[in-house]
């Protein structure tokens, strides 16, 4: 008998942008993942289900075996450091960019200031390097309204487009890192269900391969 594996996603960008990735591989949820209130997803897939967590949690829940796979932002994986993780796949999905953004016109150079974001110790790292101390506030989201209230100097979070940064009278400043979403395996399952898992990435790096902008 095969064993199952339960594969760790989050609702939203990721969800809907993983999906595409393991239809090819027989792997779509029996209920729509928008729609359903369930927060685990038989799939077509006999020995594999989906559970839903926040972005956030996902490394978590793999970390600690409570999925065998899941997918998450490079930025929550390096604030939260990818322990107990292997990393196998870059996805390619939900790309971004994390940077330092603020006002166009007020330079942050020569002086101590106050960073708002909820990436805070990506934001230590990044300043560190530099030799630059800051004050760090730690928020949860709607990072772009703490310089316009005075609330912080600066901000570090992720931009795609660049509308949000824009729509607020702010803009980019620094590029800290680029971001996708990786495919987390969770150390203990990779040894003890090896027999699943790896074809499962091996045809997962295979779909990846054949997107159109890899
Ligand atoms: P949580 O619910 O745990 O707070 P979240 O609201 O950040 O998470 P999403 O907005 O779905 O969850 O973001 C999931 C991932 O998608 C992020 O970790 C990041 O890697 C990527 N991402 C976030 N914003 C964008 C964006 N504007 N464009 C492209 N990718 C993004
Ligand atoms: C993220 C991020 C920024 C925004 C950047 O938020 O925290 O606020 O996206 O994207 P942009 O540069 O294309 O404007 P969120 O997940 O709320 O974005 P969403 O509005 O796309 O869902």
């Amino acid at each position: 008998m095969p064993d199952a594996l339960t594969i760790a996603l989050s609702k939203g960008r990721i969800l809907e942008q993983t999906l595409p990735l393991l239809a090819p591989l027989g792997i779509e949820p029996l209920e729509d993942p928008g729609k359903s209130r369930n927060l685990v997803l038989p799939t077509s897939h006999p020995d594999i289900r989906l559970i839903i967590v926040r972005a956030t949690d996902v490394p978590t829940y793999v970390a600690h075996g409570g999925a065998d796979l899941g997918v998450a932002g490079k930025d929550v994986l390096l604030e939260q450091g990818g322990h107990g993780l292997y990393e196998p796949i870059d996805l390619g999905i939900a790309r971004c960019r994390l940077m330092v953004a603020g006002h166009p016109d007020v330079p942050l150079d020569g002086r101590r200031i106050r960073v708002a974001t909820k990436f805070v110790n990506v934001t230590r790292r990044h300043f560190a390097a530099q030799g630059r101390q800051v004050d760090l506030i730690k928020l949860y989201g709607s990072m772009e309204l703490a310089p316009l209230v005075g609330l912080a100097d600066a901000i570090v979070d992720l931009v795609d487009t660049g509308n949000t940064l824009r729509a607020n009278g702010l803009a980019p400043l620094e590029s800290i890192a680029d971001i996708s979403s990786r495919l987390v395996v969770n150390k203990a399952s990779m040894k003890l269900k090896h027999r699943e898992i790896k074809p499962l990435l091996a045809r997962i790096s295979s779909v990846v391969a054949q997107q159109p902008d890899r």
